[in-house]
């Protein structure tokens, strides 16, 4: 059986018009800019590639994709890539990452990074009881907060079903969950991982629907938002936990719409994990949010991907 698979994702770009701004809205946010980058990258606290890289463009709008893979998988991805008539090349924008690039059939960048480790093991998950005895718990939480690593990123597809097709049969992503007509979650990777490090949407033009960074608690989420609202970054959707991944979440609106979210306590999955479909998206709480969910989730859509 072919095991070629993406590990995880290692990372996305975002065209923004104003990288000063940007820089300073992912600052709030947790992340820290990697001076010594020639464009801007924000990183989390995990080693490797830094996850976000910002790119001045005219317009915001999804730059790239990049996911990890094994340094020795690279030469089998260059042949697979090839079995669906896809070379990979060196980009016009420049190595602002190492490994492989190529265009996926609808003009998306993707890049597959090689990596030395698998991301790094989340202890305080495992932390499930805190000793409260006496104690002052609130004195000594972490109040400043910076994301362990990025979680997951949803786009959407104009083309669903081939593009989920393909990233499944390209990259060796695998649906973990699904409902039909609506989203496909997919992980990557063996033994056990999130639930889901990557999503399509189906809609009518590509878009970047959301990024999402893991934080250590339901308290680094509040911290995150407080942090966020004092930075001037008011606009947010949650306290809330989804269904589907069961992932406590806050989203935060970024400057030109996009959204990005804290989360935590998301469920693991491993080789046993079945993939479900579920009819209709199961929700739990806060209350159904249709000018979240709807109107202002999809307001990110672009043009076409390759402009
Ligand atoms: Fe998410």
């Amino acid at each position: 059986m072919d095991q070629l698979r993406v590990e995880y994702l290692a990372g996305y770009g975002l065209e923004v018009p104003d990288v000063t701004l940007a820089e300073a809205f992912y600052t709030a946010f947790g992340l820290q800019a990697d001076t010594a980058a020639a464009a801007l990258q924000m990183r989390t606290k995990a080693p490797g590639p830094a996850e976000l890289v910002i790119i001045q463009g005219p317009k915001k709008r999804l730059h790239h994709l990049s996911f990890a893979i094994r340094q020795q998988d690279m030469a089998a991805f260059s042949e697979r890539l090839k079995t669906f008539r896809i070379d990979t090349v060196a980009p016009p924008f420049g190595p602002i990452r190492d490994g492989l690039w190529f265009q996926d059939p609808w003009g998306t960048w993707v890049n597959l990074v090689p990596v030395e480790a698998k991301p790094p093991v989340l202890v305080a998950e495992t932390v499930l009881v805190r000793t409260r005895v006496d104690r002052h718990l609130w004195q000594e939480l972490e109040r400043d907060i910076r994301p362990n690593k990025l979680g997951h990123l949803l786009m959407f597809t104009h083309d669903y079903d081939k593009s989920e097709a393909f990233y499944v049969n390209a990259l060796g992503l695998r649906i973990t969950d699904k409902v039909p007509g609506k989203v496909a979650f997919l992980s990557g990777g063996k033994g056990i991982r999130d639930h889901h490090c990557f999503g399509l949407i189906p809609s009518t033009h590509r878009g970047f629907q959301h990024g999402s960074f893991h934080v250590d608690s339901v308290d680094d989420i509040g911290f995150g938002a407080l942090q966020m609202r004092k930075a001037g970054f008011k606009d947010g959707f949650g306290l809330g936990r989804h269904a589907i991944a069961s992932n406590l979440f806050y989203y935060v609106r970024d400057p030109w719409g996009s959204w990005v979210e804290y989360y935590t306590d998301m469920d693991k999955i491993s080789e046993a994990w079945q993939s479900r479909e579920w009819n209709g998206l199961p929700y739990i709480w806060p209350d159904w949010a249709p000018e979240f969910w709807g109107k202002e989730m999809n307001a990110n859509l672009e043009a076409s991907p390759s402009t």
